[in-house]
């Protein structure tokens, strides 16, 4: 199918009509959020499905019932995601724990008002290019990417869907509200799982104990979490998902891009990366 039989184009960026159709863009814009709400805001491939099983895992203080019961995509819903009307999210108890994948500047007025709490994840563009490439080859609900170098020009333009990295990551790090947002880093869970662990519970205003966290940061190391039924995609039917393709748990590692770019294209992100985030001052992990 074609770029326009499968996307829609909504506040100037490009979505997954399938699972975004308007109805669903529509109710999240009349959305009202409550104080204690968490989101977990990525950018696609940045470590969305692992944050939906942390964040339950720290609020339920290590019951590992959330995790073990509830598919991740009921469990922390995507608000612009179709399932999310069928939810009753409204009747959700606090803290009601939400993924979105919009740029700051798509948050509705609800967000703008009541400033939940944010969880906001980033990881290396080049690894969230080598996931996603894997990603569109397995999605039936996503455009066809092609070759690597062809999904290379779409990822820089931000012609994909979510549209583009730079400007998503840009938008979150210049938030006004940043005293509710915290910052986290992929390569940063990598390297210490349960320091991120503990970050997240202190930023939640949750006390675990040394154990709790040790348990959670098990449970959710990749080749433990993958394991999980209710969060490794195995749920999802073959024709949407193909994980005979690619797993959607693919690698779980830092610098896969290392194993998959020229030197051409390195060099080519490389230029787009420096030019796009020259103003920004935050320090990742990748530079
Ligand atoms: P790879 O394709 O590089 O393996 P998202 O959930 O935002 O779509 O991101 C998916 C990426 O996060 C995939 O990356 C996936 O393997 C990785 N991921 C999911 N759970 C993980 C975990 N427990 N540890 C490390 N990486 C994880």
């Amino acid at each position: 199918m074609t770029e326009a039989e499968l996307y829609s184009s909504y506040k100037g960026v490009l979505v997954p009509s399938y699972v975004h159709p308007a109805e669903s863009l529509k109710y999240y814009e009349d959305f009202t959020f409550r104080p204690d709400d968490i989101l977990i805001i990525t950018f696609p491939k940045s470590g969305t499905t692992w944050m939906q099983e942390i964040v339950p895992l720290v609020v339920s203080e290590g019951d590992l019932t959330p995790v073990l019961t509830v598919p991740n995509w009921d469990r922390v819903p995507w608000l612009e995601e179709h399932r999310a009307i069928l939810l009753s999210l409204e009747q959700r108890a606090s803290p009601r724990i939400f993924a979105t994948h919009f740029h700051h500047q798509m948050m509705n007025p609800s967000y703008f008002k009541i400033k939940p709490r944010v969880l906001y994840v980033m990881r290396n563009p080049k690894d969230v290019f080598i996931s996603s490439y894997h990603f569109h080859e397995m999605a039936s609900f996503l455009v066809s990417p092609g070759t690597q170098d062809e999904f290379l020009e779409k990822f820089l333009d931000g012609t994909i869907m979510f549209g583009s990295w730079f400007d998503h990551v840009k938008s979150w790090l210049n938030a006004g509200e940043q005293e509710h947002i915290l910052y986290l880093c992929y390569e940063d869970m990598i390297s210490d799982l349960k320091a991120s662990v503990d970050k997240i519970a202190t930023f939640l205003g949750k006390s675990l104990s040394s154990e709790v966290v040790e348990k959670i940061a098990d449970h959710c190391v990749f080749k433990n979490m993958k394991q999980n039924k209710m969060s490794n995609y195995s749920l999802v039917p073959e024709e949407f998902m193909d994980q005979k393709k690619s797993e959607f748990l693919r690698k779980g590692i830092v610098g896969d891009w290392k194993n998959h770019f020229s030197t051409a294209q390195e060099q080519k992100f490389n230029a787009v990366y420096q030019e796009k985030m020259k103003d920004v001052k935050f320090s990742f992990p990748w530079d």
